[in-house]
């Protein structure tokens, strides 16, 4: 009779799992992502990245890599525990529906609040940096196309763009595939960093 009951009560268990894990946005709330990531992942706090309309494999990477401390640079600590607290099926979801979100304009609403406004020669000289030093080629014109599995840059917060490239530049953010851009970074002055930033997190995300 065990023997018949057992195997019942799993598929039973089997079967409710991927229901919770299908719905990302219920999720987020649960998980509380927003806190730090704000609402669709569209309005994050200073320090934090945009999440909506991401890709959604570097965001699952991330995700990984961030619960299993590959991704260990300081500022990313602090979100460590709460992602601990989620299983791969989960994670899958959370991209998948993050990157569905639109961006909007939070982020340039954002900066307004703050009340930093948009510096058009630094973002110029940023564009310059973006053409001539390779970017291009892994993360597209203006930072918004990609190639399939690497982050879209346009419209990101200019903080986190900023310490990101000195993370990258510096091997503090150290992961397999972020080592493929240490060569086109190394060479940039904390300036310079700060004029990419400019420019990307004034760009479009399409
Ligand atoms: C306490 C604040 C906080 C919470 C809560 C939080 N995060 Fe984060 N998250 C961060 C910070 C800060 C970073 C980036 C840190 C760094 O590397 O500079 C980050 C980075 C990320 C990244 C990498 C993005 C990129 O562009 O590389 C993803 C994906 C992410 N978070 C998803 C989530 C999800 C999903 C949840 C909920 C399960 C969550 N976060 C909860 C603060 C938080
Ligand atoms: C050879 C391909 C390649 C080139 C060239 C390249 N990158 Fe990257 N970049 C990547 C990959 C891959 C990642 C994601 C690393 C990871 O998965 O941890 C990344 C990550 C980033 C991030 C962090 C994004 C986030 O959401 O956390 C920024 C910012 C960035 N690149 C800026 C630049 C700039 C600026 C240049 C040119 C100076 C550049 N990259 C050149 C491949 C490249």
């Amino acid at each position: 009779m065990n023997k018949i009951i057992l195997p019942l009560a799993l598929l039973a268990l089997l079967g409710a799992a991927p229901a919770l894990a299908a719905d990302g946005k219920a999720l987020y709330a649960a998980k509380g992502c927003a806190a730090c990531h704000g609402v669709d992942g569209a309005r994050p706090i200073a320090g934090s990245p945009v999440l909506a309309g991401q890709n959604a494999v570097y965001l699952l990477r991330q995700m990984t890599e961030i619960a299993d401390g590959t991704r260990s640079s300081a500022p990313v600590k602090v979100m460590k525990p709460v992602i601990e607290k989620t299983n791969p099926d989960e994670r899958k979801a959370l991209a998948d529906w993050l990157a569905t979100q639109k961006l909007g304009e939070a982020v340039a609403g954002d900066a307004a609040k703050a009340g930093i406004v948009g510096d058009a020669a630094k973002a110029a000289a940023g564009a310059e940096l973006f053409e001539d030093n390779g970017c291009i080629g892994c993360h597209g014109a203006d930072g918004a196309k990609p190639l399939a599995d690497y982050p879209i840059l346009a419209g990101q917060r200019r903080d986190y763009l900023a310490t990101q490239i000195k993370a990258i530049r510096d091997e503090i953010r150290s992961t397999r595939r972020a080592r493929l851009m240490v060569a086109n970074v190394r060479q940039f002055k904390d300036v310079q960093v700060e004029q990419l930033a400019e420019f990307l997190s004034q760009s479009k995300r399409r």
